[in-house]
Protein backbone atom coordinates (compact mmCIF):
# COMPACT_ATOMS: atom_id res chain seq x y z
CA UNK A 1 0.00 0.00 0.00
CA UNK A 2 1.82 3.45 -1.12
CA UNK A 3 1.54 6.62 1.22
CA UNK A 4 2.40 9.84 0.67
CA UNK A 5 4.20 11.51 3.75
CA UNK A 6 4.81 15.54 3.85
CA UNK A 7 8.04 16.82 5.28
CA UNK A 8 8.41 20.64 6.23
CA UNK A 9 11.86 22.82 5.75
CA UNK A 10 11.77 25.95 7.42
CA UNK A 11 13.18 28.39 10.74
CA UNK A 12 11.23 25.45 13.01
CA UNK A 13 10.50 23.25 10.22
CA UNK A 14 6.95 23.53 11.62
CA UNK A 15 4.14 23.21 9.37
CA UNK A 16 2.48 26.77 9.88
CA UNK A 17 6.47 28.19 9.46
CA UNK A 18 7.95 26.13 6.80
CA UNK A 19 9.80 27.58 3.61
CA UNK A 20 9.06 24.74 1.61
CA UNK A 21 7.87 20.73 1.83
CA UNK A 22 8.77 17.83 0.12
CA UNK A 23 6.01 14.82 -0.41
CA UNK A 24 7.51 11.58 -0.44
CA UNK A 25 5.68 8.25 -2.13
CA UNK A 26 6.23 5.71 0.41
CA UNK A 27 5.33 1.94 -0.45
CA UNK A 28 5.30 0.00 3.00
CA UNK A 29 6.32 -3.80 3.04
CA UNK A 30 8.51 -3.34 -0.40
CA UNK A 31 11.99 -2.93 -1.07
CA UNK A 32 14.45 -0.88 1.45
CA UNK A 33 14.33 2.09 -0.74
CA UNK A 34 10.59 2.44 -0.97
CA UNK A 35 10.69 4.50 2.54
CA UNK A 36 11.82 7.18 4.05
CA UNK A 37 14.97 6.31 6.89
CA UNK A 38 15.32 8.14 9.95
CA UNK A 39 19.30 8.78 8.50
CA UNK A 40 17.28 10.38 5.91
CA UNK A 41 15.57 12.79 7.84
CA UNK A 42 18.11 14.16 9.44
CA UNK A 43 20.47 14.18 6.18
CA UNK A 44 17.78 16.44 4.46
CA UNK A 45 17.60 18.80 7.78
CA UNK A 46 21.54 18.72 7.28
CA UNK A 47 21.06 20.13 3.98
CA UNK A 48 18.18 22.60 4.77
CA UNK A 49 20.67 24.03 7.35
CA UNK A 50 23.42 24.14 5.10
CA UNK A 51 21.58 25.54 2.39
CA UNK A 52 24.21 28.47 1.55
CA UNK A 53 26.49 25.43 0.42
CA UNK A 54 23.76 24.16 -2.26
CA UNK A 55 23.07 26.62 -4.27
CA UNK A 56 23.99 25.71 -8.17
CA UNK A 57 25.82 23.09 -7.13
CA UNK A 58 25.95 19.96 -8.59
CA UNK A 59 24.93 16.99 -6.14
CA UNK A 60 24.97 13.45 -6.67
CA UNK A 61 22.86 11.33 -4.00
CA UNK A 62 24.02 7.62 -3.31
CA UNK A 63 21.45 5.18 -2.42
CA UNK A 64 18.84 7.82 -2.80
CA UNK A 65 15.11 5.32 -2.12
CA UNK A 66 12.84 7.79 -1.54
CA UNK A 67 15.13 10.52 -2.09
CA UNK A 68 14.60 13.23 0.48
CA UNK A 69 18.15 14.79 1.20
CA UNK A 70 18.61 15.07 -2.64
CA UNK A 71 15.38 16.81 -3.14
CA UNK A 72 15.78 19.21 -0.50
CA UNK A 73 19.23 19.93 -2.28
CA UNK A 74 17.24 20.48 -5.53
CA UNK A 75 14.86 22.77 -3.86
CA UNK A 76 17.65 24.70 -3.15
CA UNK A 77 19.17 25.02 -6.46
CA UNK A 78 21.50 22.33 -6.62
CA UNK A 79 21.55 20.61 -9.96
CA UNK A 80 20.94 16.83 -8.82
CA UNK A 81 21.35 13.22 -9.79
CA UNK A 82 19.04 10.95 -7.95
CA UNK A 83 21.07 7.24 -8.01
CA UNK A 84 19.99 4.18 -6.28
CA UNK A 85 20.99 0.46 -7.85
CA UNK A 86 20.65 -0.18 -11.14
CA UNK A 87 19.39 -3.39 -10.25
CA UNK A 88 15.99 -1.93 -8.28
CA UNK A 89 14.02 -0.78 -11.50
CA UNK A 90 11.00 -0.39 -8.91
CA UNK A 91 12.77 2.09 -6.70
CA UNK A 92 14.28 4.29 -9.35
CA UNK A 93 10.45 4.40 -10.59
CA UNK A 94 9.26 5.75 -7.64
CA UNK A 95 12.07 8.32 -7.26
CA UNK A 96 10.66 9.16 -10.93
CA UNK A 97 7.27 9.67 -9.75
CA UNK A 98 8.41 11.56 -6.25
CA UNK A 99 10.14 14.38 -8.80
CA UNK A 100 6.85 14.42 -10.62
CA UNK A 101 5.01 14.97 -7.80
CA UNK A 102 7.14 17.56 -6.06
CA UNK A 103 7.63 19.29 -9.66
CA UNK A 104 11.54 19.08 -9.34
CA UNK A 105 13.69 18.58 -12.23
CA UNK A 106 16.15 15.61 -11.47
CA UNK A 107 18.37 13.54 -13.52
CA UNK A 108 17.74 9.70 -11.61
CA UNK A 109 20.23 7.07 -12.73
CA UNK A 110 21.01 3.35 -11.72
CA UNK A 111 23.94 2.90 -10.05
CA UNK A 112 25.55 -0.05 -8.26
CA UNK A 113 27.89 0.96 -5.75
CA UNK A 114 31.07 -0.49 -7.10
CA UNK A 115 30.22 -1.49 -10.41
CA UNK A 116 31.74 0.32 -13.26
CA UNK A 117 29.25 1.65 -15.61
CA UNK A 118 29.85 4.21 -18.00
CA UNK A 119 27.86 7.06 -16.58
CA UNK A 120 29.70 6.89 -13.50
CA UNK A 121 32.84 8.35 -15.25
CA UNK A 122 30.84 11.41 -16.38
CA UNK A 123 29.80 12.29 -13.21
CA UNK A 124 31.45 15.55 -11.17
CA UNK A 125 29.29 16.28 -7.92
CA UNK A 126 30.72 18.48 -5.65
CA UNK A 127 28.79 16.90 -3.28
CA UNK A 128 28.05 13.42 -2.69
CA UNK A 129 25.32 12.81 -0.19
CA UNK A 130 24.41 9.20 1.28
CA UNK A 131 21.22 8.25 3.97
CA UNK A 132 21.42 5.14 5.70
CA UNK A 133 23.86 3.45 3.34
CA UNK A 134 26.60 2.35 5.92
CA UNK A 135 24.53 -0.67 6.81
CA UNK A 136 25.13 -3.97 5.23
CA UNK A 137 29.06 -4.37 5.79
CA UNK A 138 29.49 -6.83 2.71
CA UNK A 139 28.67 -3.35 0.92
CA UNK A 140 31.01 -1.04 2.67
CA UNK A 141 33.69 -1.83 0.46
CA UNK A 142 32.03 -1.49 -2.44
CA UNK A 143 30.04 2.06 -1.46
CA UNK A 144 33.47 3.48 -0.16
CA UNK A 145 35.53 2.52 -4.07
CA UNK A 146 32.52 4.21 -5.48
CA UNK A 147 32.52 7.52 -3.19
CA UNK A 148 36.44 7.28 -3.69
CA UNK A 149 36.25 7.31 -7.75
CA UNK A 150 33.69 10.31 -7.74
CA UNK A 151 35.96 12.37 -4.85
CA UNK A 152 39.03 11.99 -7.32
CA UNK A 153 36.50 12.90 -10.09
CA UNK A 154 35.79 16.49 -8.91
CA UNK A 155 38.43 17.84 -6.74
CA UNK A 156 37.52 19.67 -3.36
CA UNK A 157 34.39 17.50 -3.51
CA UNK A 158 33.12 16.05 -0.15
CA UNK A 159 30.80 13.15 0.76
CA UNK A 160 28.29 13.35 3.38
CA UNK A 161 27.00 10.88 4.80
CA UNK A 162 24.51 9.84 8.10
CA UNK A 163 24.10 6.00 9.53
CA UNK A 164 23.10 4.75 12.35
CA UNK A 165 26.57 4.30 14.62
CA UNK A 166 25.66 0.57 16.11
CA UNK A 167 29.78 -0.77 16.86
CA UNK A 168 31.02 2.90 17.28
CA UNK A 169 32.91 4.73 14.40
CA UNK A 170 35.63 2.51 14.18
CA UNK A 171 34.84 0.67 11.22
CA UNK A 172 34.29 3.85 9.24
CA UNK A 173 37.56 5.32 11.09
CA UNK A 174 39.07 2.01 9.44
CA UNK A 175 37.93 2.13 5.79
CA UNK A 176 38.74 6.29 5.63
CA UNK A 177 42.30 4.61 5.79
CA UNK A 178 41.89 1.82 3.56
CA UNK A 179 40.39 4.35 1.31
CA UNK A 180 42.79 7.36 1.30
CA UNK A 181 39.77 9.49 3.19
CA UNK A 182 39.64 11.67 6.22
CA UNK A 183 36.88 12.71 8.12
CA UNK A 184 36.39 16.59 8.34
CA UNK A 185 33.54 17.01 10.43
CA UNK A 186 31.97 14.41 12.43
CA UNK A 187 28.80 15.52 14.65
CA UNK A 188 25.27 13.63 16.41
CA UNK A 189 22.58 13.88 14.16
CA UNK A 190 20.20 15.25 16.86
CA UNK A 191 22.34 17.84 17.48
CA UNK A 192 20.97 20.31 14.83
CA UNK A 193 17.39 18.89 14.28
CA UNK A 194 14.01 20.67 15.76
CA UNK A 195 12.49 18.85 18.65
CA UNK A 196 9.43 18.42 16.40
CA UNK A 197 11.30 16.47 14.47
CA UNK A 198 13.73 14.49 16.55
CA UNK A 199 10.69 13.49 18.85
CA UNK A 200 9.79 10.81 16.22
CA UNK A 201 13.40 10.03 16.13
CA UNK A 202 15.10 6.97 17.67
CA UNK A 203 18.74 5.66 17.16
CA UNK A 204 22.19 6.79 17.24
CA UNK A 205 22.93 8.48 13.98
CA UNK A 206 25.91 10.14 13.39
CA UNK A 207 26.56 12.18 10.62
CA UNK A 208 30.40 12.67 8.99
CA UNK A 209 31.66 14.57 6.08
CA UNK A 210 34.24 12.60 4.34
CA UNK A 211 36.84 13.92 1.58
CA UNK A 212 40.15 12.77 0.03
CA UNK A 213 43.04 12.63 2.92
CA UNK A 214 45.20 14.41 0.57
CA UNK A 215 43.37 17.55 0.01
CA UNK A 216 43.75 20.58 1.70
CA UNK A 217 40.43 22.36 2.14
C1 LIG B 1 18.48 1.69 4.03
S1 LIG B 1 18.05 2.21 2.43
C2 LIG B 1 18.21 3.99 2.55
C3 LIG B 1 17.38 4.71 1.54
C4 LIG B 1 17.39 6.23 1.67
N1 LIG B 1 18.71 6.76 1.45
C5 LIG B 1 16.89 6.65 3.03
O1 LIG B 1 17.72 6.88 3.93
O2 LIG B 1 15.66 6.72 3.20
C6 LIG B 1 19.52 1.82 1.45
C7 LIG B 1 19.43 2.24 -0.01
O3 LIG B 1 20.62 1.85 -0.67
C8 LIG B 1 20.30 1.21 -1.89
N2 LIG B 1 21.35 0.22 -2.18
C9 LIG B 1 21.60 -0.91 -1.50
N3 LIG B 1 22.64 -1.57 -2.04
C10 LIG B 1 23.06 -0.82 -3.09
C11 LIG B 1 24.10 -0.97 -4.05
N4 LIG B 1 24.93 -2.03 -4.02
N5 LIG B 1 24.25 -0.01 -4.98
C12 LIG B 1 23.43 1.07 -5.00
N6 LIG B 1 22.42 1.27 -4.13
C13 LIG B 1 22.24 0.32 -3.18
C14 LIG B 1 18.96 0.57 -1.63
O4 LIG B 1 18.24 0.31 -2.83
C15 LIG B 1 18.29 1.59 -0.75
O5 LIG B 1 17.61 2.57 -1.50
Amino acid sequence: MSTVSRHYFGCESLEDDHSFYIDIIEIMQEDYGMYVWPCSIILAEYVWQQRLRFSGVSVVELGAGTSLPGLVAAKLGANVILTDSSHKTEVLENIEKICNLNKLNCRILGLAWGEWQTPLFDLHPQIILGADVLYENTDFDDLFATVTFLLQNTPGSVFITTYHNRSGHHLIEFLMVKWGLRCSKLIDGFSFMPQTKAASLQGNIQLVEIMLNHTTN
